[in-house]
């Protein structure tokens, strides 16, 4: 779809949005369309509960006296609540109103508001960026769709007072989507396409944006002691690899330690000889949503030449029965040296991050640690599809985590952490077990993380409930979500880069 920006005039064809304030306050474009139609807004008004509040909308078909096909009237909240973030949220809702309705062309009206958070132009970036965000479909392999089933929507136009200003600020927030599209596309494809060896090679583009990819096999990971991630890709055909990205956007910062993410790749989930239930395991395609996320989050940053040095670690394995695969009981050495006692071969996630963290520590010192996985069941049976859980070891980092979250539309959940809960994955047999009981599954889980913590600021995201959604919201149409792309970008944007 094509994101365009220009002049503010209302269109003569096709289909316009606009915005109306809470409380039914008419904006300056609407109001003036309003007066052209002979009053069809006001009395679509009056003849609906439509009444402008945050992301609200109405349909007014064919008005009379124009050659437009449709009025879009959208809710904008009140005056002082209009902002960037909100204007994405829009953008995106009218898209989600008009890509498959029969219209190719819309025209956004975004106007200068008094009071807003954000000057109009900002706004209009945004907008066409959640316009963008909206607008993705994974249809590749339907090749039957019917005409009418298509999207029909081709091109958004952004109409603000200075469209040159809004066009620059869109450049990286398309950087950004084009990320999150890439990580929604690697989330999406079944594990017969998407196996750690593709999915390490599908890193590989990166380096086209200054990324530096390395990609560690077996025989390297063996080198390193990596027991524990090696154990969960032994019963697979699919050799376990380790990818790592850096990306350098700050060669003359004071401080050189970047920061880092390290991202769960389990290319399939099948449990291992801890096999999951038959029903509903196709989901396990997706169990690498986390690396999924620190691909699309070093995309966006180089693509938008952020100016911080990151670290990006994707730990990718194929967790399968067979033969060669691990059994309930194993015990294996990490690379932190540190023995595991293997109770549930599908408690396979953490055992993959140990390797992962601990590798990333030891090379690159980081600033502080994020890890993104679709860890466990129990995070949804606590938090559903609302929140991830945060778990950490430092309150600064939670503090701008979450707020960052709910700035963009990806909320976080703090969870507890503590010796009690550490004390359920003791071993008699071995340094620690990868499983606790049944309770505080989510909790347990973590404090096995950072058990492979080293006094670095850490953050931990269990993102098992919101890597895939069943239902479409303004930004994000149902499937895969890229949950952690854009928290993550904007946790760099607002704190860790450098300044210009
Ligand atoms: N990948 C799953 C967690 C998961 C479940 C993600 C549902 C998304 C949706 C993880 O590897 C897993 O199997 N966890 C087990 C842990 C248990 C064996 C302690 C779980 O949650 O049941
Ligand atoms: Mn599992
Ligand atoms: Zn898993």
């Amino acid at each position: 779809m094509r994101i365009a920006f220009a002049g503010v005039a209302l269109p003569k064809r096709g289909a316009v949005a606009v915005g109306v304030m809470e409380g039914r306050k008419l904006s300056p474009s609407a109001a003036q369309l309003d007066k052209r139609t002979g009053g069809a807004i006001s009395r679509a008004l009056a003849a609906s509960r439509f009444s402008g509040k945050a992301d609200q909308a109405l349909t007014i078909l064919a008005p009379a006296r124009t050659q437009l096909s449709r009025l879009l009237l959208v809710g904008t909240g009140k005056a002082d609540e209009v902002s960037a973030d909100g204007a994405a949220r829009r953008g995106g809702t009218i898209v989600g109103h008009l890509l498959a309705s029969g219209e190719s062309d819309v025209t956004v009206m975004v106007d200068p508001i008094k009071g807003a958070k954000q000057d109009d132009n900002l706004r209009a970036a945004h907008a066409g960026y959640g316009a963008k965000l909206r607008s993705y479909r994974f249809d590749k392999y339907r090749t039957k769709m019917k005409a009418d089933d298509k999207p029909s929507l081709k091109r958004v136009t952004i109409a603000c007072s200075n469209p040159a200003a809004a066009k620059k600020s869109f450049l990286s927030l398309d950087a950004v989507a084009d990320a999150v599209f890439m990580t929604r596309d690697l989330v999406s494809e079944p594990g017969n396409i998407i196996y750690p060896k593709s999915l390490a090679e599908a890193c590989k583009p990166l380096a086209e944006l200054g990324v530096k990819v390395e990609i560690l096999g077996v025989a390297q990971m063996k080198k390193l002691g990596m027991g524990a991630l090696l154990g969960v890709g032994q019963g697979s055909a699919n050799e376990s690899q380790l990818v790592v990205m850096q990306w350098n956007g700050a060669p003359d910062a004071a401080d050189q330690a970047p920061v880092a993410f390290i991202g769960k790749g389990v290319t399939f989930d099948t449990g291992g000889i801890s096999i999951k239930p038959a029903g509903g395991m196709e989901d396990m395609k997706w169990d690498m949503g986390g690396a999924g996320a620190v691909i699309g989050l070093m995309r966006a940053l180089a693509g938008r030449k952020a100016r911080v040095n990151a670290v990006g670690i994707a730990g990718l394995v194929e967790n399968m029965p067979s033969g060669t695969a691990q059994r309930p009981g194993d015990i294996v050495t990490s690379m932190s040296g540190q023995t595991i006692e293997v109770i549930n071969t599908d408690a396979e996630g953490r055992l993959v991050l140990a390797d992962a963290m601990w590798y990333c520590q030891d090379r690159f010192k980081p600033r502080f640690m994020i890890d993104l996985a679709t860890l466990t069941g129990a995070i949804i049976i606590s938090l559903g599809h609302e929140h991830a859980g945060l778990f950490s070891n430092n309150d600064e980092l939670c503090q701008r985590l979450t707020d960052a979250g709910k700035a963009v539309g990806e909320p976080l959940w703090r969870m507890p952490l503590g010796d009690a809960y550490d004390r359920a994955i003791d071993s008699d047999a071995a340094d620690m077990k990868n499983v606790g009981d049944r309770v505080g599954g989510s909790i347990t889980a973590a404090q096995f993380i950072q058990r492979f913590v080293n006094k670095v600021p850490w953050a931990h995201l269990d993102i098992a409930g919101m890597a895939w959604s069943r239902k479409d919201t303004p930004l994000v149409p149902k499937g895969a979500t890229a949950f952690g792309v854009r928290l993550l970008d904007r946790l760099v944007a607002e704190h860790y880069e450098e300044k210009a």
